[in-house]
């Protein structure tokens, strides 16, 4: 079986770390129609309602050293783009590392977790969350601003089932690249997608800002940025302000 579904569920991300510690194989992928639970990055809450939202976490068991994962969230996040191109015909556009924007509000959040030793990596969890069907009203007043969904931006209603298919087989033929020939194919793509590279920008972390010219991304995926004094910093995570 290569696909658990639950109508609702606390996380997908939950529900896939647990199967991937059972030690099952790679490509299993976890959706939920509903997630009571869903998490963001940096602790924060991921809003996932019925319905009208894709939820979903894919499990996957690469041969890797744990610091090249990042690699893995830009991969899913030009599979995530193309394969929405491919259906309505939206263009999205990719902000470092995993938010993934339509007409500058966020539609897609990518979170990318991993089970490993210091040298090894056993499993990478790889959750995507895309609001799809939602009304503005849906998203609450806190949200409405900063977010959007692909039946907003385009006016239709979306085949959910039809959306996750494409994100699969877009994800399938990307990883194989990328297991074949390395993170070089990826990365053409990922910056041809993004906003956050060849601009100014805001570096927000934790007790930081950076200001600078986001220069590019490495192979491991560190946005490079470029201050003032002509000084570049490796970026390795932080909240981006265009
Ligand atoms: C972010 O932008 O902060 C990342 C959001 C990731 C949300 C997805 S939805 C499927 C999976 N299950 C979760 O609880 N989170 C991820």
């Amino acid at each position: 079986q290569e696909l658990t579904y639950y109508d609702a569920i606390d996380s997908t991300q939950y529900a896939a770390h647990k199967l991937a510690q059972e030690g099952i194989g790679e490509g299993h992928v976890v959706i939920a129609n509903e997630q009571t639970a869903g998490r963001g990055r940096l602790g924060r809450v991921w809003h996932s309602r019925s319905d009208t939202s894709i939820s979903m976490s894919l499990i996957l068991r690469p041969t890797l050293p744990p610091q090249k994962t990042p690699q893995i969230t830009l991969l899913a996040a030009v599979a995530v783009v193309r394969a929405i191109k491919k259906n309505t015909g939206l263009t999205c556009e990719i902000k470092w590392p995993n938010d993934i924007l339509l007409n500058g509000k966020k539609l897609v959040g990518i979170l990318t977790e991993m089970q490993a030793d210091p040298d090894l990596v056993h499993s990478v969890i790889v959750g995507i969350g895309l609001n799809v069907n939602q009304q503005k009203e849906d998203f609450g007043e806190d949200i409405e601003e900063i977010a959007t969904s692909l039946s907003i931006a385009g006016g239709k209603t979306i085949d959910r089932a039809r959306l996750i298919a494409d994100i699969l087989s877009e994800f399938e033929w990307l990883y194989e690249e990328y297991l074949s020939k390395g993170f070089s194919t990826i990365r053409p793509m990922w910056e041809a997608y993004s906003i956050s590279v060849g601009t100014y920008i805001y570096a927000r972390m934790i007790k930081d800002v950076i200001y600078g010219y986001a220069k590019g991304i490495t192979d491991d995926g560190v946005l490079l940025v470029e201050d003032e004094h002509g000084k570049v910093h490796s970026i390795y995570s932080a909240d981006i302000e265009i």
